[in-house]
C-alpha cells in the first residue's frame, strides 16, 4: 500500500505523527507492508517558493493508493488560499467526487445534546464533493461600482448526481444498520427546482435497484433541527457539497468536536486515489505543544485503512480509539485530555 502524507501546517505534523505510529502498530499486527511518501506542501512551502503544489504533483500523488492529510491553513497565509490551493485542487483533481464523514459519538466523549448517547449518535453523511457552489463558475458585473452584480453558479449533472447516489446507496445496503437501512437525501427541493429536481429525480431512480434500502428526504433546514432533537433518525445520509459542508460542521460539534470528527475524500472508481484528513484545522496557537487532540488524525488514518482494502485493520483501530476515549481521555479539548498528544497516541496503539 502507498500513502503519500501530507503534514501540512500548525499541529498537523503533530497529529499526523500519531496517526502514523497507530498505522505502524497496526500494520504490524496485521501483517501488512506500506510505503509512506512525505510531502512537504501547505502553508510554511508556500511562503517560501510561492507554490503549492509543485509541478507533476498531481501525477506523483496519483501513483499511490491513498493521501493522508493532516491539516492545512498558516496564519501568515491569507485565507481560502491554501484552502482553494491544495484541498480543493486535489478533491477535484483527483476526482475524489465522495466526502464521506461519520457522525459517531464515541463512548466516554461528551456531546451538548442533553440526553444524548453512543446509541442515538452514529450516523455517516455522504457529501457530494465535487459540484454544487464549489464549482467556482461565476463573475462581476461593473465591479467596484454601486450597480455591481456578482454570480455564483450551483452546477449539478446527471453524471454527477448519479455516481454520488448510487454510491450512497451501496453504502447504506453494506453498512447495514440493524435499526434498518435509510438513506435520506438531504436537500431544498422547495426553493432550488432546477438543481433539486434533477438531484430528486435521479434519486427515486436508483431507488429502485435498492428495495431493501428505504429511500428519505429531508430538507436542510428540517435536518439541523432533527440533528439537535432527534439523531437517533439517521443512517446514511447523503447531500449536496454546500449543505454538506455545512451541516456535518454540525454534525462534528454533535459527536464531541473538530478534535474527534474525521472525513475521507474518496475517488472510489478503479486505480482512484483517495485523501483522509481530521476535519478540524491546523489549530496554529497549539503547534508544537503537545496538546491537541489526535484522535481525528487517527481516525482518519482508521477510515484510510477501511477504504484502502484494510477493513480488518480499520475496524481495530476504530475499537481502539473508543477504548482510549471510554476508558482514558478526560476530554476531547486541547489541553484537557488528561494526557498529552503523544501519550495518546500511545494509548492507542497500546489497545490495539
Ligand atoms: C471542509 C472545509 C473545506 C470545504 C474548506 C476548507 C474549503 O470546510 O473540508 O469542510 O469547504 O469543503
Ligand atoms: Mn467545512
Amino acid at each position: 500500500m502507498k500513502i503519500a502524507v501530507i503534514g501540512g501546517d500548525g499541529t498537523g505534523p503533530e497529529v499526523t505523527r500519531e496517526a502514523l505510529k497507530v498505522l505502524a502498530a497496526v500494520a504490524q499486527d496485521e501483517s501488512f507492508t506500506y510505503e509512506l511518501t512525505d510531502l512537504d506542501w501547505g502553508g510554511e512551502r508556500y511562503l517560501e517558493t510561492g507554490e503549492i503544489i509543485p509541478e507533476g504533483g498531481i501525477e506523483t500523488l496519483r501513483l499511490h493508493d491513498s493521501i493522508y492529510l493532516g491539516a492545512v491553513g498558516h496564519p501568515d497565509v491569507a485565507p481560502g488560499v491554501i484552502e482553494k490551493g491544495l484541498l480543493l485542487t486535489l478533491r477535484f483533481q483527483l476526482d475524489q467526487y465522495i466526502n464521506l464523514r461519520p457522525v459517531k459519538l464515541y463512548p466516554g466523549v461528551e456531546t451538548p445534546l442533553a440526553g444524548k448517547g453512543p446509541e442515538d449518535i452514529d450516523f455517516v453523511v455522504v457529501r457530494e464533493n465535487t459540484e454544487d457552489l464549489y464549482a467556482g463558475i461565476g463573475g462581476f458585473l461593473k465591479k467596484g461600482t454601486a450597480d455591481e452584480v456578482a454570480t455564483q453558479t450551483a452546477i449539478y449533472s446527471r453524471k454527477g448526481c448519479e455516481r454520488w447516489l448510487r454510491w450512497a446507496f451501496e453504502y447504506t445496503q453494506k453498512r447495514n444498520n440493524p435499526k434498518g437501512k435509510r438513506l435520506t437525501l438531504v436537500g431544498k427541493t422547495n426553493v432550488l427546482t432546477f438543481g433539486h429536481d434533477l438531484i430528486w429525480r435521479t434519486f427515486q431512480e436508483i431507488a429502485d435497484d435498492y428495495p431493501d434500502v428505504e429511500a428519505d428526504y429531508n430538507h436542510v433546514d428540517a435536518c439541523c433541527m432533527w440533528f439537535v432533537k432527534n439523531p437517533e433518525y439517521y443512517d446514511v445520509i447523503a447531500t449536496t457539497n454546500m449543505f454538506g459542508d455545512i451541516i456535518t460542521d454540525l454534525g462534528a460539534m454533535i459527536q464531541g468536536g473538530m478534535g474527534v470528527a474525521a472525513g475521507g475524500n474518496i475517488n472510489p472508481d478503479p486505480g482512484g486515489t483517495s485523501m483522509y484528513e481530521p476535519m478540524g484545522g491546523s489549530a496554529p496557537k497549539y503547534t508544537g505543544q503537545d496538546v491537541i487532540n489526535p484522535i481525528a488524525a487517527i481516525g482518519a488514518m482508521g477510515m484510510l485503512l477501511e477504504h484502502s482494502g484494510k477493513p480488518a485493520a480499520g475496524k481495530r483501530v476504530l475499537n481502539a480509539i473508543q477504548s482510549v476515549t471510554g476508558n482514558k481521555m478526560k476530554s476531547q479539548s486541547a489541553g484537557k485530555m488528561g494526557f498529552s498528544t503523544t501519550e495518546i497516541g500511545d494509548l492507542v496503539c497500546e489497545a490495539l
